[in-house]
């Protein structure tokens, strides 16, 4: 497959130098960009202003604004699209292109919303009939219990499953090794998986997507159902 990740978050400048962003290190992002690449996929990763070094094997196109990583994913060609990217929901109405000093600032910014890149992708996509879909995944990040909410944006969004995680819980989030997530799918289902490594969620990410595309029933997920990606009478029925 060819699996296109986007990681990190995005930054959003109001001045050279201010911006507004968000706290993402693209962990898992890139543990997914590696689990893929270790699983024999053809691997890019979108990745906003992260420290991190790219996985051996995988193409990394870097941006920095909501718009460059639209424009970034819209290039691009595939079979599966990971959204994990923390993109910054609005940007400043208006970049100065010199440093602003403080008198000339009134202590209120006026934003406008940034593209919802996913959402976009899921638009161009969705409307296609007569192929193969690409998998779409997506992430919710919330406080508090985020099933709700994914289960919502997974509809909305028409994708296949969304990857749910409270970034408030100390084992989860921003900025940690491990990941406490949820696999919330399309018809409502909830799969609560224990805390583990952001690598062994990402693994356990792309096992369930190499099933979906193979026709299978998600090896994690809902009891088995029809699959658009084509189901195969056969092994109609069965988990891995
Ligand atoms: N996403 C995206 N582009 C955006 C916002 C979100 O591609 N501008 C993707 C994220 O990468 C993630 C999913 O959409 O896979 C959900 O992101 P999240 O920030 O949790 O939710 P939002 O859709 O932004 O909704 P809300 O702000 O209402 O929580």
């Amino acid at each position: 497959m060819r699996v296109l990740v986007t990681a990190g978050p995005t930054r959003e400048f109001i001045d050279p130098v201010r911006f507004l962003s968000n706290p993402s290190t693209g962990r898992m992002g890139f543990a997914i960009a590696r689990a893929a690449r270790a699983a024999g996929h053809d691997v890019t990763l979108v990745a906003g202003p992260v420290a991190l070094r790219t996985p051996n094997g995988v193409r990394r196109i870097d941006v920095i604004s909501a718009r460059d990583m639209l424009a970034a994913v819209e290039r691009e060609r595939f079979d599966c699209f990971i959204a994990t990217a923390a993109v910054a929901d609005w940007r400043p109405a208006r970049m100065s292109g010199r440093k602003l000093k403080k008198r000339e600032m009134s202590g209120v910014l006026k934003l406008t919303r940034n593209p919802d890149i996913l959402k976009a992708v899921s638009s161009r996509l969705r409307k296609r009939t007569g192929e193969v879909s690409p998998v779409l995944v997506g992430f919710a990040a919330e406080t508090g219990d985020p099933t709700a909410e994914a289960v919502r944006k997974c509809r909305e969004k028409k994708l296949d499953f969304v990857v749910a995680n409270d970034v408030t819980a100390a084992d989860s989030g921003f900025g940690t090794l491990t990941n406490r997530v949820s696999f919330v799918w399309p018809d409502g289902i909830v799969e609560r998986l224990p805390s583990m490594s952001k690598a062994a969620v990402a693994r356990r990410i792309v096992r369930a997507i190499g099933a979906l595309r193979r026709g299978f029933p998600p090896a994690i997920g809902p009891s088995p159902r029809a699959n658009k990606h084509g189901s195969d009478p056969a092994t109609k029925g069965k988990t891995k």
